[in-house]
């Protein structure tokens, strides 16, 4: 394969004080194969661990509480029982000389009532989602949620507090703060779906309010930010390409100057709609990452060649590989050596078993075992 001049893809970078292997990073990836109370299987250690070859590799989404949940069979953070289990992913990875964060995730209203004993999903204002939930008896539309009274947004942060704790008693390296794809954080950020009259909605600056709260949690249970991340999906757009707000720039760039102050150790962005296209729907990517002070994780699409490009180009500092990871436990070297990808068929993506999890062969075809 052609190499693309002054490549740095393969080349060692310190993520803040968190040196890295390479510039690959495993982007988070439900997989639906915990336990009803939240609890990794057994096998998620060595399927993690097969994947350290990667520079950092960011968990699945992890429920931060039970009110946080959204799809079934989701990992969660913040019993003993969860972070026993993830104290053994972390030792796997850590014995291949992997480098691991924990995604804290709550859904808000995109969740549904049997996921919580009938009750309704929390969010900043009662407006609906399209789609469906992914619930223990398949998938179900979704409900209009409850509107989160004012005086119950400091259990949540205190939920954010106690889960970045628990990752930190898990041996994860550090922590990302899911801010994208229209989950709660994201939701009050979004003037379509924060509709509030109080001090967590309306003006920009109180859309920001509850985020920069949970961040403020997080980095002080962290010693500071630089083993915090934060993920954001600015050009998310909702169904029929509405965005999501009505300013997305006005808004990032008030986002990411307040998160710039915090000195957190990334951004991780994913870059057009996730998964669908590239587009970048009116969202100057380069001159968000200029706004930021911590690094640049580029997510979406991205193959080997684009990846190349765009670290030459100084458009990002690492990249994040999410589908390419399913089936290709060894992505790093199949890149490196321009070798064939495999492609995970979807039935294996969520939910099941060990099969299509952790029993795709390596290009040579072992099955690599944590130690
Ligand atoms: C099966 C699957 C599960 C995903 N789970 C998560 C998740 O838990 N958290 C998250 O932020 N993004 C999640 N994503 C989005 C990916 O991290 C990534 O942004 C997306 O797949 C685009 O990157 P790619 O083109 O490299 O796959 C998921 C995507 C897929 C396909």
């Amino acid at each position: 394969m052609p190499q693309i001049p002054n490549s740095t893809l393969f080349e060692p970078f310190m993520l803040g004080d968190l040196p890295l292997k390479n510039r690959i990073v495993m982007a988070p990836l439900t997989r639906s194969r915990s336990s009803d109370a939240g609890v990794p299987p057994d096998f998620a250690a060595t399927y993690y661990a097969q994947r350290a070859t990667a520079g950092l590799i960011v968990s699945e989404a992890t429920n931060i509480s039970a009110q946080a949940r959204g799809y079934a069979l989701t990992p969660g953070i913040w019993s003993p029982e969860q972070v026993e289990a993830w104290q053994r992913v972390t030792r796997a990875v850590r014995a291949q000389d992997g480098r691991m964060v924990l995604q804290l995730w709550h859904t808000g209203r995109i969740s549904h009532p049997s996921l919580h004993d009938g009750a309704l999903p929390v969010a900043p204002s009662a407006i609906k989602p399209s789609g469906q939930a992914f619930t223990n008896s398949g998938l179900q539309d979704h409900v209009t949620p409850r509107a989160l009274e004012t005086d119950e947004i400091p259990a949540i942060v205190a939920d954010y507090r106690h889960a970045a704790q628990c990752a930190k008693d898990a041996g994860f390296d550090g922590v990302e703060i899911h801010s994208a794809n229209n989950y709660l954080l994201e939701q009050f950020v979004r003037d379509s779906t924060n509709r509030r009259t109080d001090r967590y909605g309306g003006a920009l600056e109180n859309r920001l309010r509850f985020p920069l709260e949970v961040v403020a949690a997080v980095t002080e249970v962290w010693g500071g930010g630089a083993r915090v991340g934060i993920r954001i999906s600015p050009g998310t757009t909702a169904p029929g390409d509405t965005p999501l707000d009505s300013d997305p720039m006005g808004t990032f760039n008030a986002y990411l100057d307040a998160l710039s102050a915090f000195g957190l150790m990334y951004i991780h962005d994913i870059e057009g709609v996730t998964q669908m296209s590239r587009d970048s729907n009116g969202i100057d990517y380069p001159a968000l990452r200029r706004r930021f002070s911590g690094a640049y994780i580029a997510n979406n699409n991205y193959g080997r060649d684009l990846a190349e490009q765009t670290l030459a180009d100084g458009n990002a500092d690492l990249i994040s590989f999410g589908r390419p990871f399913i089936a290709n436990p060894d992505l790093v070297d199949r890149l490196r050596t321009g070798a064939p990808l495999a492609e995970a068929p979807k039935q294996y993506w969520y939910g099941g078993d060990a099969t299509g999890y952790s029993d795709w062969p390596a290009m040579q075809g072992q099955i690599r075992l944590a130690a």
